[in-house]
């Protein structure tokens, strides 16, 4: 088989580039280590950029997330017993769309079958070959029987614990990693969100964070340490802990129910560079993994689909390479800022098991400078919606 644009992985990020492709006139081809159940199976967060919905919009997938998709002017931050708001629409001119993850899988999983697309699943032994020439191909097995993509360019967006990224020399990749020493207990419940906005709160017990789906489902999450096992903890437990860390009316008006999905998460800063490769491309968690605390997951991949599907689009209908030449240069300016966000959120709101009376004390200034100052406040707001591609 041959195709333009051979595309490692279904999840968010391939089926993002290829529909996009798509509506260019590039022909793709997706493969898929999984079943299209498996992938929709998994939760993650739900919080969408500005630039991550003119992305869907633009992909032609944008009707159901503009229908359903809850629209959030700003965040509730809390501390001991201090609550305040972020406006994110008063300092940015920009709110988030509230959309889950899976329901953004799902629609442009949609998109890609009502148009025919080429999807391929439940795919094995996946090698991306000769991507530092002009003739790279793809290989792969399925049902027992081996197969042969030859491509002009192949997008890695194979995740974390794809081949993508271990395609690369390490004689040429450099990566940069930070585990942090806890994770993030999570549950689903068909229950009313307790806040009609998040609410992120960094308490003496740890960290906890009101999230939600729709009207009736709710997303919370508890910092624990890794060495917990999710099923050790009963709903209650769960819910006793969830209203220790929130703040007291919150905690009052919290609906609890029974959990429909109850998992522990760990939080981990990765990037890898470069992420191009001859001709071979990263984009999403094959190149780069942030902690939750700050929703950039799913709309740090966009940004690196935006840079490839322009890059491609200029390529094959204009001739100009440039975009593509300069992709991971480009990718990489921005991925590092939403790391850095990423980051100091996760350590302006979690208990760290080494912190000093110190620490904690810079900790204690950084959330009083935030609630108090407009400025500080700005930052974090035109961080959250998101910076410019
Ligand atoms: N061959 C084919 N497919 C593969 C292979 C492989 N060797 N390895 C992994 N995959 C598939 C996985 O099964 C998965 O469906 O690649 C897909 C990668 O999807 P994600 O891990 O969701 O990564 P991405 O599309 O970049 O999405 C980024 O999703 O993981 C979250 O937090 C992340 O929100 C962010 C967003
Ligand atoms: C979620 O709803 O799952 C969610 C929201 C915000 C985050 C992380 C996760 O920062």
């Amino acid at each position: 088989m041959r195709t333009q644009v051979c595309i490692i992985g279904g999840g968010p990020s391939g089926l993002l580039l290829s529909q996009l492709l798509h509506r260019k006139g590039i022909d793709s081809v997706v493969l898929e280590r999984r079943t299209r159940a498996h992938v929709l199976g998994r939760i993650r967060a739900g919080v969408l950029e500005k630039g991550f919905v003119a992305l869907m919009r633009e992909a032609g997938v944008g009707e159901r997330m503009d229908r359903e998709g809850f629209v959030h002017d700003g965040t509730m931050i809390a501390y001991d017993d201090h609550l305040f708001r972020i406006d994110f629409t008063k300092h940015t001119g920009t709110p988030v769309v509230v959309y889950g993850q899976t329901e953004v899988t799902r629609d442009l999983y949609d998109a890609r079958e009502a148009s025919d697309g080429k999807l391929i699943f439940n795919v094995e032994d996946v090698v991306i070959n000769d991507a530092d020439t002009d003739a790279p191909f793809v290989t792969y097995s399925r049902d027992g029987t081996g197969h042969r993509i030859d491509c002009d360019y192949v997008a890695g967006c194979d995740g974390f614990h794809g081949v993508s990224r271990q395609t690369i020399p390490t004689s040429v990749r450099r990566e940069y990693e930070k585990v942090y020493p806890f994770g993030w207990l999570g549950i689903l419940s068909e229950t009313p969100p307790v806040n009609d906005e998040l609410i992120y709160a960094n308490s003496d017990r740890g960290f906890a964070l009101c999230s939600m789906r729709n009207a009736n489902l709710s997303r919370y999450y508890i910092q624990c340490p890794l060495s917990d096992d999710a099923a050790d903890w009963t709903d209650q437990m769960f819910w006793d802990e969830l209203r220790r860390r929130i703040p007291g009316e919150a905690a009052e008006r919290l609906v609890t129910g029974p959990s429909i999905e109850k998992s522990i998460a760990p939080l981990r800063s990765f990037v890898t560079e470069p992420m191009r490769w001859g001709r071979l491309f990263l984009c999403g968690d094959a190149a780069h993994i942030v902690p939750p605390t700050g929703a950039k997951g799913l709309n740090t991949a966009a940004s690196d689909i935006h840079y490839l599907y322009h890059g491609l689009a200029d390529w094959y209908l204009n001739k100009e390479s440039e975009g593509l030449e300069r992709y991971s240069e480009k990718a990489l300016a921005r991925i590092w800022k939403a790391e850095r966000f990423s980051w100091w959120m996760s350590n302006l709101l979690h208990r760290y098991p080494d912190q000093s009376a110190f620490d904690l004390k810079m900790q204690r200034a950084d959330l009083e400078f935030l609630e108090s100052n407009e400025s500080a406040q700005k930052v974090l707001a035109e961080n959250y919606v998101g910076l410019p591609f």
